[in-house]
């Protein structure tokens, strides 16, 4: 289960830095894979407003949000927003962060698509700033409702501090470790329960990714799945795709993982390898952990024929939720 911090402070060991470093320190002790993005250091081209997502649901400016961030966002399970207040909002770099997840926005409400981590990413909001006025955090409050709509959280709660200016405050702060130490537990706590299920193929591209898809829409709440390849592949594959997204199911900007890059910070309970021809290599992998081990035999197909993918995609989904009693 992924944690993503968004550190927006342009300042160095800054306040912002302490608070979510903190978080991200407590989602590592439970076991979680933690990532502090940090924002200002990145390539983030402001949005221009050409629209071009409302129709396709890509965005045309080539920086780190497609290289890297709509990922992230998008692997996600918890995303912890970390901000000074700049002017009653955040900085400039983290705003344009958030105005390009329009992208994101525009898959869900144009697009009418649903990302499989919907019904269960939570998000959460760290801010401090200078001044004591009841209405400090007034305008982060609106952005960030409407940014954790956009890439599908659920507002899960905040942390705000007052009369923090100077580098240090935050440190010097008397309760903030704390304020984190349990807000991060009341958060993680029910989602670090849930049984971890990896998905294995090939590539990493096609079967996989569909089970965990059907996994994450069908019992998201339940089970913290994932999935890679032995040798993964650059991209998903184009059938998954296109047979995903005639059943409103958004792919996007999921990328093939390799086996041995994810296993050290996901350790699954349960492995279920997609065909026979991975399962040795998936249980010589394994065969140190207590894992259950299932390997599922489908069909063979043919890429390039709709009806026998669709009968493919219609024979996962039951599998899936067979298996894991959602039938
Ligand atoms: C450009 C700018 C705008 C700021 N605007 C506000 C503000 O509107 N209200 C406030 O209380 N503090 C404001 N501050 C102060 C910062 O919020 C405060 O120093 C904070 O602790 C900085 O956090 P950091 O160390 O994480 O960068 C502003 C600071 C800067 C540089």
């Amino acid at each position: 289960m992924l944690v993503l911090g968004l550190q927006g402070s342009p300042r160095r060991k800054s306040n912002t830095f302490i608070l979510l470093d903190r978080f991200l320190q407590e989602a590592r002790t439970k076991g979680c894979q933690t990532f502090m993005l940090e924002v200002c250091r990145k390539q983030i081209l402001p949005c221009k407003e050409l629209v071009i997502c409302e129709k396709n649901g890509e965005c045309p400016l080539l920086d780190d949000m497609h290289d890297q961030i709509y990922t992230l966002l998008r692997r996600a399970d918890v995303v912890v927003m970390a901000t000074p207040i700049f002017f009653y909002n955040v900085p400039a770099q983290l705003k344009a962060l958030i105005d390009r997840t329009q992208t994101l926005w525009a898959r869900k409400y144009r697009l009418a698509l649903t990302d499989p981590k919907r019904s269960f990413r939570k998000g959460f909001v760290l801010a401090q700033g200078a001044t004591r006025g009841k209405n400090l955090f007034e305008g982060l409050q609106l952005t960030t409702k409407y940014f954790f709509d956009a890439i599908g959280a659920t507002p899960a709660g905040n942390l705000y501090y007052w009369k923090i200016e100077k580098p240090g405050d935050m440190a010097a702060h008397p309760t903030f470790s704390e304020d984190v130490r349990k807000a991060a537990a009341d958060l993680l706590d029910p989602l670090v329960r849930r049984r971890r299920v990896l998905f294995v193929d090939r590539d990493g591209a096609g079967l996989a990714p569909m089970a965990w898809a059907f996994c994450q829409i069908h019992a998201g709440d339940r089970i913290d799945a994932d999935f890679a390849g032995i040798a993964p592949a650059g991209t998903l594959r184009p059938f998954l795709e296109t047979a995903m997204t005639a059943k409103g199911i958004d792919m996007g900007f999921f990328r093939p993982q390799s086996i041995n890059e994810l296993a050290p910070s996901f350790s699954p309970q349960q492995v279920v390898a997609l065909g026979a021809d991975v399962m040795e290599t998936v249980a010589s992998r394994f065969e140190k952990d207590p894992v259950e081990m299932t390997c599922w035999e489908l069909p063979t197909f043919d890429t390039q024929d709709s009806e026998q993918i669709s009968r493919l995609c219609k024979a996962i989904e039951e599998k899936v939720q067979e298996s894991f009693g959602m039938a």
